[in-house]
């Protein structure tokens, strides 16, 4: 096949969450959100890491004991890379990049502090209105994340977050105090970050603190959270629809890509059905409508949602204009786990695929996974797809002349960029853009580790707290501008 270059107007990019990197956590009126209180975890083995569960285990003594810290070593997303105070410079590097797009989130509670408040926050405001200005001047187009893991912290304590359906006004406030701000100059918005997720962390995305109802029912919880949050996501959609009809609104889905352990045939149906929890959510925002097979979990497993005539008829005309997903790895089902080796992935745990190499992190390397989730979605789904997050986490080490040499990260990314080009021209999916994840050093979301380093940009901060905050450019910075500047030609 003769090389081309990728689409005319490729969204060659880069992906970051507002608690990963801003910091300033209790600056200019940012009230506290659920990332303030997420623990440092530090796993040092896979196996250690297999514990890791994303704060499911939060209670409220765990949060007052955080509101009375000062702690930023204990909450480390309280400082993030700062990115608050290096915006600027942090931008000017993804325009030496070449960056043709940049995705962020707003934080919730730098907004509206406790969620329910009357007023905005100006400052907050003023804020992501410079951060997109600065954007704009580079021609670099801002893509929004608006809740990325962000609830502000009084939503959760006082109306259990998304359980309660007067979190939606909150949201939808929230929500249109910033389209009315940035709705002109922005045209790409993502509603939630891997809306499935609640699923497997009801506190990070839902704000639900499970300890807080019986056992039996938090299945009944989780679910009736979850129609809230895809009702919010409709209507935040008809609004941005409303304010500028050439913007485009995107769900964001975590793919996780699962194959069946072995040809056994309950293996492949216990695989379906893990592949259900994935597509579920995205099945409603572009098809406007409960699938029957969630509607008969519903009803096999005694699960009561309380949804209203109105509120399907918002999902059904209010549905999104492109999927966006994460990629990171793949892993197995096997309808009997008991003796198999598991490990650790982007939110999940899974059978361990023996083809396949693994990260440090354990998670399992797979470009070829990439090309068959973009056939996977673009077949269901039939509108554009954007990938909105990969990349590979890995520890790099700071030379003394201030360089760093990632080749570990340009094969991977190399790797799965091959992946995408195959999907566009060989198996005809429509596909918009690439913003790999954290182009700039981050805290990890699962283990809140500095040392897990995603970047093209290494910022010398350490797990510890200690650094200098001063970021240099990686092998892989001058390997992602070639890149974007032959639109993916150099591969
Ligand atoms: C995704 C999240 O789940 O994966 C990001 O949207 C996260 O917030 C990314 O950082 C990578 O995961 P981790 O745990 O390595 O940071």
């Amino acid at each position: 096949m003769t090389i081309k270059t990728f689409p005319e107007n490729f969204l060659w990019g880069g992906s970051t969450s507002a608690n990963q990197i801003e910091g300033a956590w209790n600056i200019d009126g940012k009230g506290p959100s659920v990332a303030d209180v997420q623990l440092f975890r530090n796993p040092q083995t896979v196996a250690e890491l297999n514990n890791v569960k994303g704060n499911t285990d939060i209670t409220d003594d765990m949060i007052d004991t955080a509101l009375k810290s000062n702690s930023e070593y204990n909450y480390p997303k309280r400082h993030g890379i700062d990115f608050y105070h290096h915006y600027k410079e942090d931008i000017a590097l993804f325009a030496e990049m070449g960056f043709k797009a940049y995705r962020f989130s707003i934080a919730w509670s730098r907004i509206f502090p406790n969620g329910d408040d009357k007023y905005a926050n100006k400052k907050g405001l003023e804020f992501y209105s410079d951060v997109v200005n600065e954007c704009l001047k580079y021609n670099i187009e801002p893509i929004i994340t608006l809740s990325h893991y962000e609830i502000p912290l009084n939503l959760c304590t006082k109306y259990n977050g998304w359980y309660d359906r007067r979190t939606i006004g909150f949201f939808l406030n929230y929500v249109k105090t910033v389209i009315d701000e940035l709705g002109d100059k922005v045209h790409y918005w993502l509603t939630f970050n891997e809306i499935d997720s609640i699923l497997r962390h009801p506190f990070m995305t839902g704000g639900l603190i499970e300890n807080r109802f019986p056992k039996d029912k938090f299945q009944t919880v989780l679910y009736q959270a979850m129609h809230h949050q895809l009702v919010a996501s409709s209507l935040a959609t008809k609004y941005i629809h409303e304010i500028n009809s050439d913007s485009k609104v995107g769900c964001m889905t975590t793919k996780l890509t699962y194959y069946p352990y072995s040809s056994k045939p309950s293996d492949v149906l216990a695989t379906k059905e893990k592949m259900r929890q994935v597509y579920a959510f995205a099945d409603i925002q572009v098809f406007g409508e409960y699938p029957s097979y969630l509607l008969s979990k519903f009803k096999n497993e005694n699960i009561n949602i309380k949804m209203t005539k109105e509120d399907l008829s918002i999902l059904k005309e209010n549905t999104v204009d492109f999927v966006s997903f994460s990629y990171y790895q793949t892993s197995c089902v096997a309808s009997d786990e008991s003796n198999l080796e598991l490990t650790s992935g982007n939110t999940t745990i899974g059978v361990k695929n023996p083809y396949l190499p693994s990260s440090e992190w354990g998670w399992q390397i797979d470009p070829t996974g990439l090309r068959i989730s973009l056939i996977d979605l673009y077949d269901r789904y039939r509108i554009p797809l954007m990938i909105v997050e990969n990349g590979l986490g890995a520890k790099d080490t700071l030379e003394s002349d201030f360089t760093i040499h990632d080749n570990y990260r340009i094969k991977y990314l190399a790797a799965h960029i091959k992946a995408m080009y195959d999907a566009i021209y060989e198996d005809g999916v429509d596909l918009m853009g690439y913003t790999p994840w954290g182009p700039i050093d981050l805290l990890s979301n699962s283990t809140i580790q500095m040392s897990k380093r995603y970047g093209f940009i290494y910022v010398d901060l350490n797990d510890d707290g200690s650094g200098s905050y001063n970021r240099y450019k990686k092998d892989s910075f001058y390997w992602y501008k070639d890149v974007i500047s032959s639109n993916g030609s150099s591969i």
